[in-house]
């Protein structure tokens, strides 16, 4: 199941516990499972008609199986029973494949081996920074299909300092070999060094647009996904999110946000 201490708690990749969901179980329990309240607060939601499952307001008793698709207020959340995802922060050098036919070292070699999990996009073998790794297929999809436009934000360190006019060009969209980008934050930190918020995935993106302004990125890490920062993550380190965070992820990637 999802790791499920309490917000405040650190959880480690070896801390996640799982549970069998096998047979139909009651809504206000696999809701205060993922996260979502006590069993009360998930109670008094379900009275209140804001717990849906497949579409339908159900009542108090009503049970769910792991087929089925729970919502609070419309935003539907993931339960899968053994989902476990973790958070990289990738060093340079690896790559985001699970087995390299060059034999590099991969970023899964620097996650557990069970579960098997699979990484959420991806990044260049030399980018540094946060990088999300799952089990579960329906939240991978949901992070990196551009339609759910999940803001991915990099820190890039360029040659040479850009102008503001160069800034305005990030921001406005740069005509690349694939089409124009989509408008994007980018303002600077300090001299060279470039924060750049984008909501694509298209290979390679920062770097292209970098260079299309004239500025090649020197080093590039990405700092933040959606709601997630992690400052105290070390390279090369890992962690399995808390289930305050996977419940931020879902939410970011709601239809109804
Ligand atoms: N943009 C890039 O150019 N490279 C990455 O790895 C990620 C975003």
């Amino acid at each position: 199941m999802i790791p499920n201490p309490k917000p405040s708690e650190s959880a480690s990749p070896t801390e996640s516990t799982t549970a069998e969901w096998t047979s139909p179980e009651r809504v206000q329990k696999v809701l205060a499972r993922i996260g979502i309240g006590s069993r009360r607060v998930c109670e008094d939601m379900i009275e209140a008609g804001r717990v849906t499952v497949n579409g339908e307001t159900v009542q108090l008793g009503a049970k769910v199986g792991p087929e089925d698709d729970i919502a609070v207020d419309g935003r539907q959340y993931s339960t899968m029973p053994d989902a476990i995802t973790y958070l990289l922060n990738k060093p340079a050098g690896t790559v985001t494949t699970a087995a390299d036919t060059h034999g590099r070292p991969t970023v899964i070699d620097l996650v557990p081996s069970s579960p098997r999990v699979f990484p959420v996009g991806r990044l260049d073998m030399e980018t540094e920074g946060l990088l999300l790794l799952t089990n579960d297929g329906g939240l991978a999809h949901r992070l990196t299909h551009p339609s759910f436009g999940v803001e991915k934000e990099y820190l890039a360190h360029v040659k040479g300092s850009p102008s503001r006019g160069a800034l305005r060009s990030l921001r406005e969209g740069i005509e690349l070999e694939d089409g124009v980008t989509a408008p994007a934050q980018a303002a600077l930190v300090s001299p060279g060094l470039v924060r750049i918020t984008i909501h694509e995935g298209r290979n390679r993106q920062v770097r292209r647009m970098c260079d299309a302004i004239g500025h090649p990125v020197l080093r590039l890490v990405r700092s933040r996904i959606g709601p997630l920062v992690d400052s105290q993550l070390r390279p090369g380190k890992v962690r399995a999110l808390i289930a305050e965070e996977v419940l931020q992820l879902q939410r970011a990637v709601s239809p109804s946000r």
